[in-house]
C-alpha cells in the first residue's frame, strides 16, 4: 500500500539579498495513511515551508513529492485543482484565515459551492453535517468570525478544510493561539475526525507536549533539515540527536521523582543562508567534533528511528558496524565518538531566528479559492508545473522550469469567492 505522502530529497530555497536561504533542505520521509506525523522544531526551522511545499502552496526547488503513490511533483492546472481538493491546510490563526465578511455558513459552504458538485439542497445538508462533525452549534450558523471565540473559529477552519473530503491535512500550529483547555478540545476533535475518516495529518508545532498527544510519529527539524524521526513513544523514551535532547528537556516532566533537567543551548545559531555542508547544529552542540563538518544524513539506527548525527550513529553502532538498515533516507554517514548526555549552563538561545510565520497574512484554504486579505494562495492561476502562492517575500529561488503564477484579485464583497481574474482560468 503506498504511503499517503512521500517526499524525497525535497528542497525549498528562497533567494534573499545575501544569498540563498535553505528553508527546507533535502528532506525525505513518508507519512502512512491514517496516521499523524508531528513536525517540531523552533521557529524558523522550516516547518511551515515544508508543509506548504508538500501541498503545493509553495513551489519546490528540487526533489520529489508523492501523494498516494502518485508523483505530484509537477502538476498542471487541472491536476492542481484535483490535488487541492485532496490536501488541505489548517492555519494557526483561524481569525486571519477566515473571511471576516462571511458567515459561518458561507465560509463552510464556499469550497463546496466552488467544487460545483452539489445542488443547493445538498449544499445545505453538507454544511449542516460539517457543522455537526466539528461541533459548531446551529445557532452560530449566521455568525461572523469576530463573534466567535478562538476555539469555535478553529472549528470553522477545520470544517472548511474538511468540506471536500480531503485525505491529507497540514495543521500548521492549529492550537498555538488557543488557551490550554481549548487546545485539548481541538486536538481531541482532530483525533476523533481522524478515527472516523482515516485522514492523514501533518501536525506542525513548536510545542512538544502538544504533538505527543496527537502524533504517531515525530520528526524534528533543525535549520531546514530533518535531524530525527521516530515513533512518538520511541522519541520520548530516547532522543538520539543532541538537538532533540535539548528540545525535549524543555518539556516539563510528569514524573515528580524524575524532573526534567533543562539543557540550555549555547552558541551562535548557524545561518540558513548559504549554509556549510556539515551539521547545522555544530555551533551549539556540546559534542561537536571534526567529523561533524561532514554532511550528516538521516539514517535508521533502530527500526523506525532515524537520526542525522554521526556521533549518535557511532555511539549506538560502533565504528565499522555495518548492520544498519538505513532504508530510504539517503546516504549513510558516520563516525565519531563520545558518549553521555546533558549539557548545562550558559544562557539559552531558545526561540529561533526570525518571526514565526512572518510572511504575511494567511487566507483562503479552499479547493482553489483564496478569499481575501492578501490572497496568499488564492487560486490556481497560471499553468504548468508548480504553483507558487507565497507573496510575503520578494525573492525566491525558482526551479529551472518554474513560473511564477498570478494571484487572485482583491476580495470582492459581492462575490462569494475571489474575484475572477479572467476567463478560462479553470474555475
Ligand atoms: N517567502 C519567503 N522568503 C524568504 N524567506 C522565507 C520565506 N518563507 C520563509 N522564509 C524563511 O524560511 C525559513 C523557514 O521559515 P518557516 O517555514 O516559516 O519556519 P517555521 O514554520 O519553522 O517557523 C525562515 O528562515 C524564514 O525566514
Ligand atoms: S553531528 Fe556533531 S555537531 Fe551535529 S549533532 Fe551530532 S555531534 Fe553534534
Ligand atoms: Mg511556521
Amino acid at each position: 500500500m503506498p504511503s499517503m505522502i512521500e517526499v524525497k530529497n525535497l528542497k525549498k530555497h528562497f533567494k534573499v539579498p545575501h544569498g540563498v536561504l535553505h528553508a527546507v533542505d533535502d528532506v525525505s520521509f513518508k507519512i502512512e495513511k491514517g496516521t499523524t506525523i508531528g513536525i517540531v522544531g523552533e521557529s524558523g526551522c522550516g516547518k511551515s515551508t515544508l508543509g506548504r511545499t508538500i501541498i503545493h502552496l509553495l513551489e519546490s526547488t528540487d526533489g520529489e513529492i508523492y501523494h498516494n503513490g502518485e508523483d505530484v511533483t509537477y502538476l498542471d492546472k487541472k491536476q492542481l485543482r484535483r490535488y487541492r481538493e485532496k490536501v488541505q491546510l489548517i492555519f494557526q490563526d483561524p481569525y486571519s484565515s477566515l473571511n471576516p465578511r462571511m458567515t459561518v455558513d458561507e465560509i463552510i459552504r464556499e469550497p463546496l459551492k466552488l467544487s460545483r458538485r452539489y445542488t443547493k439542497t445538498v449544499l445545505e445538508e453538507e454544511v449542516t453535517k460539517l457543522m455537526e462533525l466539528t461541533g459548531i452549534e446551529e445557532r452560530l450558523r449566521m455568525a461572523y468570525p469576530h463573534e466567535l471565540d478562538g476555539g469555535r473559529r478553529q472549528r470553522v477552519g477545520i470544517a472548511r478544510a474538511l468540506a471536500l473530503n480531503p485525505d491529507f491535512i497540514v495543521c500548521d500550529e492549529p492550537v498555538s493561539a488557543l488557551d490550554v483547555s481549548i487546545q485539548a478540545q481541538i486536538l481531541n476533535l482532530l483525533m476523533d475526525i481522524q478515527e472516523n475518516t482515516g485522514l492523514t495529518l501533518m501536525f506542525i508545532t513548536h510545542d512538544l507536549s502538544v504533538v505527543r498527544h496527537i502524533s504517531d510519529e515525530i520528526a524534528v527539524m533543525y535549520l531546514g533539515q530533518m535531524v530525527e524521526l521516530a515513533k512518538t513513544e520511541d522519541l520520548f523514551n530516547r532522543q538520539l540527536h543532541p538537538y532533540t535532547q535539548a528540545l525535549l528537556s524543555a518539556v516539563p516532566s510528569t514524573d515528580i521523582h524524575n524532573p526534567s533537567q533543562r539543557i540550555l543551548l549555547k552558541g551562535e545559531l548557524t545561518s540558513p543562508i548559504n549554509p556549510k555542508p556539515g551539521c547545522r547544529f555544530i555551533s551549539r552542540c556540546p559534542y561537536a567534533s571534526k567529523h561533524c563538518h561532514d554532511p550528516q544524513a538521516l539514517e535508521e539506527l533502530h527500526p523506525g528511528h532515524f537520526v542525522a548525527c554521526s556521533r549518535a550513529a557511532s555511539e549506538l553502532l560502533g565504528d565499522g558496524d555495518s548492520d544498519r538498515s538505513g532504508h530510504g533516507h539517503g546516504p549513510e554517514s558516520g563516525h565519531g565518538h563520545e558518549s553521555g548526555h546533558g549539557h548545562e549552563g550558559g544562557h539559552g538561545h531558545e526561540g529561533g531566528h526570525g518571526p514565526e510565520g512572518g510572511h504575511g497574512h494567511e487566507s483562503g484554504h479552499g479547493p482553489e479559492g483564496g478569499h481575501g486579505h492578501d490572497g496568499e494562495h488564492g487560486h490556481d492561476g497560471g499553468h504548468g508545473h508548480r504553483s507558487d502562492h507565497d507573496t510575503g517575500h520578494e525573492y525566491e529561488e525558482p526551479r529551472h522550469n518554474s513560473e511564477r503564477h498570478t494571484h487572485p484579485g482583491p476580495y470582492d464583497p459581492e462575490l462569494d469567492g475571489p474575484v475572477d481574474t479572467g476567463k478560462g482560468d479553470g474555475r
